[in-house]
């Protein structure tokens, strides 16, 4: 099990990630709530959310930012046009960010990094210009420095987040289809130098057959730990 000292890590299906420090902030990432099938029906998220992480603007991955926004009234981050949309549909709280930037609140520091991907955003019947999609290194004041990759396929750019930001947690999508799968993914990995891997996005709909076993079965030769989690587990 990796060693977070101190903080929480919870994985909420698919893509949606919540995380809680020893000084007590909370950032959830990715909110697919309502619709999400993988969703652990009841969980009970914390009576405050300080920071709201959105990574793109596909559905599966913003389609509960505004009514938490509205519930928690957490600072909102994202892409700066995905933000702006935000803003345009109420929300209040925005932070909008780009590539190589950094945001410090209290014990967290939000580095938005590259992803490989698309990000227009379903609005009714039209699709809007998200900007472009991303992923978020998220360093916790006394460590460990995670790196949630959102939707992307595997870049060797990633080399450079590993000597940037040295993340040593990676939250990384397996499911193919929509982004890398297994093979990718582990060689993701290990451009990273991660010690963990939690793999996200997959099985949640048909078309995502990546699985962690096979993820796995790609890292067999190094020490990169595979996290076999159910939705609603905590770290
Ligand atoms: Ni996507
Ligand atoms: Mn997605």
């Amino acid at each position: 099990m990796p060693d977070l000292r101190g903080s929480t890590v919870t994985w909420l299906g698919h893509a949606t990630v919540l995380i809680q420090t020893p000084a007590g902030t909370t950032a959830l990432i990715d909110p697919f709530i309502e619709q999400s099938p993988t969703y652990p029906k009841g969980f009970q998220l914390p009576k405050t959310i300080d920071l709201l992480l959105i990574t793109h603007g596909h559905f599966d991955h913003i389609a509960d930012a505004v009514p938490i926004a509205r519930k928690y009234k957490p600072k909102v981050i994202g892409v700066a046009e995905l933000t702006g949309f935000l803003a345009s549909k109420g929300v209040e709280n925005t932070q909008g960010m780009n590539y190589g930037g950094t945001f410090r609140h209290a014990d967290l520091t939000i580095t938005m990094v590259e992803a490989k991907h698309s990000s227009g955003i379903q609005d009714g019947d039209k699709i809007i210009y998200g900007g472009n999609p991303a992923g978020f290194v998220i360093g916790i004041g006394n460590g460990p420095t995670l790196y949630h990759a959102g939707d992307t396929s595997l870049f060797s750019d990633m080399k450079l987040i590993a000597e940037l930001y040295a993340p040593e947690f990676g939250m990384l999508p397996i499911g193919d289809n929509y982004t890398m799968g297994p093979k990718a993914a582990s060689i993701a990995a290990k451009y990273l130098l991660l010690k963990t891997v939690l793999p996200i996005h997959f099985g949640t709909f048909p078309g995502l057959t990546g699985t962690p076993a096979e993820l796995s079965t790609y890292l067999e030769d190094s020490s990169i730990e595979v996290l076999y989690l159910n939705p609603g587990d905590s770290l």
